[in-house]
């Protein structure tokens, strides 16, 4: 994946716009076990049984379910939201498959949204895998993948992911990838009908300070 920076761009406060759209095609990712690959509106009914088989999960983490429940048509949506923002360099979202599964379902997500370049450099990491997957070490997998390509395709400095105190799952898979709290934010998101307080972690990639160099824009 190249990036290629919008020159000339700035914010309505008349600060230089930093963000990097993204061409080529979007990135395929292959662990032992998984593949990760952005969504195409083929993959709607898939994400549309996944969301179904998970409904209270994403409801307890997630942001609301859209009007009316998910559908066929919400699904394309959120899709063609990750394509806009894939081309405008401020999302990556992965939908998770088990590779020796062909045509099998999928299996879990991970979305980096949110992703900023100039001297931050950072994006918010999101992600949830199948109930019926938990405890297989799936997300330690896709997300040792995904921050792979992050640190070293994509070049940012910082993954910043942030969890509901009590998520004692979250907690110890991010601790185990190296993610470091940072802190605790109040009120942060709104989750499940009420903002809620998160936990803040972070890593970040020590050899980034090269990279800055390489990928400053202008
Ligand atoms: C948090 C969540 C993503 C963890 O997914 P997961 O696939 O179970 O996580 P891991 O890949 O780290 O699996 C590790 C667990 O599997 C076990 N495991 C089994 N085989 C393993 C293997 N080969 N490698 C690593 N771990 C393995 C580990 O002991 C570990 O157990 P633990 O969770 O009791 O410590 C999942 O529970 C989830 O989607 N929760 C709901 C949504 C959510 O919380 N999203 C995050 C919002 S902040």
């Amino acid at each position: 994946m190249e990036l290629d920076h919008i020159p000339g761009q700035r914010t309505p406060s008349g600060a230089r716009h930093y963000r990097v759209a993204m061409t080529g095609p979007p990135p395929c990712l292959q662990t032992p076990r998984l593949e990760l690959r952005c969504p195409t509106t083929d993959d709607a009914p898939a994400m549309l049984a996944f969301a179904q088989r998970n409904s209270e999960a994403l409801q307890r983490f997630g942001p609301q379910a859209p009007a009316g429940g998910h559908s066929i048509d919400s699904m394309v949506a959120r899709i063609e939201r990750a394509q806009r923002g894939f081309d405008d360099g401020t999302t990556v979202r992965f939908n998770i498959y088990l590779r020796d599964e062909h045509d099998g379902p999928m299996v879990g997500e991970v979305g980096l949204s949110n992703i900023v370049r100039g001297c931050f450099r950072a994006c918010h990491l999101g992600y949830h895998i199948d109930q019926a997957h938990e405890g297989k070490g799936l997300m330690s997998e896709s997300l040792r993948a995904v921050i792979g390509h992050v640190f070293d395709e994509m070049k940012l400095h910082r993954i910043m992911a942030n969890y509901l105190p009590g998520n004692d799952r979250s907690a110890r898979l991010l601790e185990r990838l190296g993610f470091v709290i940072e802190g605790r934010a109040k009120d942060y998101l709104f989750i499940n009908g009420a903002w809620r307080d998160h936990v803040l972690t972070s890593l970040t990639n020590p050899q980034a300070q090269d990279w800055y160099a390489i990928c400053r824009p202008g």
